[in-house]
C-alpha cells in the first residue's frame, strides 16, 4: 500500500515537473520569439541610416587595432612622436591656469576672437588681401570638421564633387553622406623605377576636363598632398582654376601641410590665383602647423558668402570649439608672425627639421628593396614594395587588396607597420594603390633607425 502511494506520489510529482518543464519551455519559446521580434523591430528601426551605408570601414580604426595587438614599430599614423614646440604647450598651460576665468568658458562660436584675429593677420599677408576676421574665417574642430562643414554646407542631392586620388580618406564619405556624388580622377606616376619623386605623379588633363559638367559643384584639392607628398605646381593649379571658373564651381583646397614643403619647392595657395579667392574655401590645421595633432583645431577661410553655409553647419553641430586651445594656438601664431621669414620661425624650421628624416627614410627603403616616392611636401612617403613580393607570404592574409595583405603581414611578422594606400582610392580604382605602402617619417630619429634596422635585418635573413 505504502509502496503504491510512493509510486503514485513520484508519478504525480514527475508529471507536474514535466508539465512545468513543458510549460516553461513553451513560455521560453514564446518569450524567445517575442524577444526576436522585439530585437528585429529594434534592429530594423535603428539600423544605420541609408546615407551612411557603404562608409563603415575605416583604415584608421582597423590599423590602430592591429598596432595594439601586435605592437609593431608604428610608421602608420601621421603624427609626431616627439614634443610639440614649447611656446604653444606653455601657452595652453597658461590659458588653462590664467587669472582670466573666461579662458576656460565658451568662446565666440565661429572662432575665438584672438585666434581669428591672428589668422586674419597671417593670411591677409600671405594672400595680399585684407581678410575680415569675423566673416571670412571659421574655426573648427580640426581640419576634419572644416571639410565636413564645407561639404555638408555646399552639397545638395545629386551635386558632383571631383576628388583627386589618392585622397585623404574622409573626402568621399563626406560627399556621399551629404547626398553628393564623388567623381574620381587618379594621380598617376609617370615613372616607377629609378629616383621617383612626388612631382612624377600627375593627373591627366583631358580626363580632368572631361569630369567637369553642369552638375559639378566643386573640386577638392590637397596640396601638399597626403599620401603622395605632391606639391601642385602653379601650372597645374592654374589649369584647375581655369576649369573651375569656366564651369562656375567651388574649389576646396585642403592645405593642412602648407608649412611642410621641402626646398626648392614652393606652396602655392590656389586662392591667390586671379579670380580664385571668390570661389575657394581653404582649409588649415593647427595640429599640422604646430605638431599638435591631438588639439584638433582647424579653420576654413574664404569669402563671406561661401563661409556662411559652413557656419550654419558648424553652429548646428559643434557650435563652439575649445577656448584654451584656441587661445594657445593664437599665441603660437602671434609669436610666429613676429618671426616670419627668419630661420627660427616654426613655419620654416619644421620642414628643415624633417628633411634629414625624409632622406633617411628614402635611403633605408631603397636599401630594403622598395622604390620610395620622395615627397616634395608633407611627412608621408609612399613606396612601391612589389620587389619584395617573393619574401612576404601574402597568402596568409585574407584581404582583397594586396597592399592590405602586405601591410598586415609585415606588421605581424616583421614588426613595422605602414598604411595600405588603396584605402585612399575609390572602389573602382583600388588596384592603383595596391603596389604601394605609406610610411610616416615625422618620428624621432631613434625610431626611424629602429624601423631601418628591423627591415634591413629581415631583408638580410631572406
Ligand atoms: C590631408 C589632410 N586633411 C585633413 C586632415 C585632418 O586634420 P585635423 O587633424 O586638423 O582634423 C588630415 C589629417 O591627417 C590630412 O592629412
Amino acid at each position: 500500500m505504502i509502496r503504491k502511494k510512493v509510486i503514485f506520489t513520484l508519478f504525480f510529482m514527475l508529471s507536474r515537473i514535466g508539465i512545468f518543464i513543458s510549460t516553461a519551455k513553451l513560455q521560453n519559446s514564446i518569450s524567445l520569439s517575442r524577444n526576436i521580434r522585439t530585437v528585429s523591430a529594434i534592429m530594423s528601426k535603428f539600423e544605420l541610416p541609408e546615407r551612411f551605408k557603404g562608409n563603415e570601414k575605416s583604415v584608421w580604426v582597423e590599423y590602430i587595432q592591429l598596432a595594439l595587438k601586435y605592437k609593431p614599430l608604428n610608421l602608420g599614423q601621421g603624427f609626431p612622436d616627439f614634443y610639440a614646440p614649447e611656446n604653444v604647450t606653455k601657452a595652453l598651460a597658461a590659458a588653462a591656469t590664467s587669472e582670466n576665468p573666461l579662458l576656460n568658458q565658451y568662446t565666440r562660436g565661429f572662432g575665438h576672437p584672438r585666434l581669428v584675429n591672428a589668422l586674419a593677420k597671417l593670411y591677409s599677408k600671405l594672400l595680399q588681401r585684407d581678410l575680415d576676421p569675423n566673416n571670412e574665417i571659421l574655426v573648427t574642430a580640426g581640419a576634419y570638421e572644416a571639410l565636413y562643414a564645407t561639404l555638408q554646407g555646399h552639397t545638395s542631392p545629386g551635386d558632383e564633387w571631383i576628388i583627386i586620388e589618392p585622397f585623404f580618406d574622409c573626402y568621399a564619405p563626406m560627399v556621399n553622406t551629404a547626398g553628393g556624388i564623388p567623381r574620381f580622377i587618379a594621380l598617376k606616376p609617370t615613372k616607377t623605377t629609378g629616383k621617383v619623386t612626388s612631382a612624377d605623379w600627375v593627373f591627366d588633363r583631358k580626363e580632368m576636363e572631361s569630369l567637369f559638367n553642369e552638375k559639378t559643384k566643386g573640386i577638392i584639392i590637397n596640396t601638399p598632398h597626403n599620401p603622395v607628398g605632391k606639391v601642385f605646381t602653379e601650372d597645374e593649379l592654374q589649369f584647375i582654376a581655369d576649369l573651375a571658373k569656366k564651369w562656375n564651381v567651388l574649389v576646396v583646397s585642403d592645405e593642412v601641410y602648407e608649412w611642410i614643403v621641402y626646398e626648392p619647392y614652393r606652396h602655392i595657395r590656389i586662392a591667390t590665383l586671379p579670380g580664385m579667392y571668390e570661389r575657394t574655401i581653404t582649409i588649415g590645421s593647427a595640429g599640422k602647423t604646430f605638431s599638435v595633432t591631438g588639439w584638433k583645431t582647424g579653420w576654413a577661410y574664404g569669402p563671406e558668402n561661401l563661409l556662411y553655409n559652413l557656419k550654419v553647419v558648424h553652429q548646428n553641430a559643434v557650435y563652439t570649439c575649445t577656448t584654451p586651445i584656441q587661445e594657445a594656438v593664437a599665441v603660437g601664431f602671434e609669436e610666429e608672425i613676429k618671426k616670419f621669414g627668419q630661420p627660427d620661425c616654426y613655419f620654416h624650421s619644421l620642414a628643415k627639421e624633417l628633411l634629414p628624416k625624409r632622406e633617411y627614410m628614402a635611403k633605408f627603403l631603397c636599401d630594403v628593396g622598395m622604390t620610395p616616392v620622395v615627397p616634395e611636401g608633407g611627412y608621408f612617403m609612399v613606396a612601391n614594395w612589389t620587389a619584395l613580393a617573393d619574401k612576404v607570404r601574402l597568402q596568409e592574409e585574407e584581404d582583397a587588396n594586396k597592399d592590405y595583405r602586405f601591410t598586415k603581414w609585415m606588421t605581424k611578422n616583421v614588426g613595422v607597420q605602414g598604411i595600405p594606400p588603396s584605402a585612399f582610392y575609390s572602389d573602382q580604382h583600388k588596384h592603383l594603390g595596391e603596389d604601394n605602402v605609406r610610411y610616416c617619417f615625422i618620428k624621432k630619429d631613434e625610431n626611424l633607425k629602429k624601423a631601418a634596422d628591423i627591415l634591413l635585418k629581415w631583408k638580410s635573413q631572406q
